[in-house]
């Protein structure tokens, strides 16, 4: 029998501590606190954020942590415990889009941005993150970085403490696009800054507006796979599938894809207008159903209907890995080992091309199904892939 790798949600005290040894090695004496930001799976709605669609996003119980201490003189210092050395050490307006690059812009475009609003000298601080969610594993490890420090800023800055949590998405947003380079949509930091604690969260992406949803399947849980196939956004393909849906609204005169019906999809006169588009009929197809699938989940869950939430996340895979084309064998081997082990749906999560895949399991089902999984990988002579339970867990906050 294989053995399964399950990784367990991070202990605060223990992280808290952790964190202050480090600080106090790395920067001498103590951060003014420690705050938090979560994680996160998405139930379904991929690929919608940024065509002003539905999705349904849960904060997951795996979290990024950062200890943050202000500091009145406009410089940075940035550190992870899980990296040598120091990430940035400069003025804060030094700090340019990509540069500095990699996991560090996340953070320090955060607070550049946060420097607009209260002016670079009230925005030096020195940071030492944490982070707890799987790196490159589809689970939002970078907005889980960008939103636990900017909860910390507008707690430890001058002139922050009244930025919204919309707001304080929305720089989020702005962090990642602009200084990290990944053309991402608004799901991540929506539901790392304003998570309900047991809820998923329906994300309207028109206008931002959320909703909580209950978990109303006590018997059923989210098991996470995590291919450990590495998966990034700031390649081009993410892009690419942004770049084509924006084609698509333009050519069909639309502002965003959310205009389409599903009915639409057919309309010979829209069949007309994406003739130009590459792949386009298929991109706009997965998004229009997807936008539907969402709804009808939310639907599923309040009627307490296992079955029918499942099936709608099983179509929605197919519809990522036939007409998005955003799949790859390691997460249709997951789903496929998922369903065939008795899982009631699966699905890749996330942006795709490696990372994470969710199945709906029975509870009493869970550990047949991740053998399963497990197994099939070992037998495909891939690297083990790694178990999570998605529980939906706390906003971004502080937590000492
Ligand atoms: C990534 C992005 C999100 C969203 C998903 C796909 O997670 O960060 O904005 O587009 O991919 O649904």
């Amino acid at each position: 029998m294989t053995d399964q790798t399950w990784v367990a949600p991070p202990d605060d005290a223990e992280v808290v501590a952790g964190l202050g040894r480090s600080f106090a090695d790395l920067f001498g004496g103590k951060p003014d606190g420690v705050w938090a930001a979560p994680g996160r799976v998405n139930l379904i709605g991929e690929h919608t954020d940024y065509n002003g669609g539905w999705c349904l996003p849960l904060a997951l119980a795996h979290r990024t942590y950062a200890a943050v201490r202000h500091r009145g003189d406009g410089h940075l210092r940035v550190a992870s415990r899980q990296m040598s050395g120091l990430g940035y050490d400069g003025p804060v307006p030094g700090v340019r889009p990509r540069d500095p690059g990699g996991w560090v812009a996340y953070l320090a475009g955060v607070v550049a941005i946060l420097a607009e609003r209260a002016g670079p000298d009230r925005c030096g601080v020195d940071v030492l993150v944490d982070g707890r969610v799987p790196l490159g594993a589809g689970l939002s490890s970078s907005a889980a970085l960008s939103c636990s420090v900017a909860v910390a800023l507008r707690d430890v800055v001058p002139g922050l403490a009244d930025l919204g949590d919309a707001e304080l998405v929305d720089v989020c947003v702005r962090a990642e696009n602009a200084y990290a380079g990944a053309a991402t949509g608004g799901m991540d930091q929506t539901v790392s800054v304003r998570a309900v604690d047991e809820h998923l969260l329906l994300l309207d992406a028109r206008d931002g507006t959320v909703t909580p949803v209950a978990w109303t399947l006590p018997e059923h849980e989210v098991l996470v796979v995590d291919t450990r196939a590495s998966h990034s956004l700031a390649d081009g393909q993410y892009a690419a599938r942004r770049a084509t849906c924006e084609a698509a609204a333009a050519a069909l005169g639309l502002s965003s894809l959310r205009e389409l019906g599903p009915g639409n999809v057919q309309d010979p006169e829209v069949v007309a207008r994406l003739v130009g588009v590459p792949h386009g009929r298929e991109r706009v197809r997965h998004v229009v159903t997807e936008n539907e699938r969402v709804l009808d989940l939310v639907a599923a869950l309040r009627e307490r209907d296992a079955r029918a939430v499942g099936a709608l996340m099983t179509a929605s895979h197919l519809s990522l890995r036939d007409d998005y084309e955003v799949s790859c064998h390691e997460l249709d081997l997951a789903v496929d080992a998922a369903l065939g082990a008795g899982a009631v749906g699966a699905r890749m999560t996330g942006g795709g091309f490696g990372g994470s895949a969710i199945a709906l399991v029975r509870r009493d089902s869970v550990d047949r199904v991740a053998v399963a999984v497990a197994s099939a990988f070992a037998e495909a002579g891939l690297t083990a892939p790694h178990f999570l339970s998605a529980v939906p867990s706390r906003p971004a906050g502080r937590v000492r």
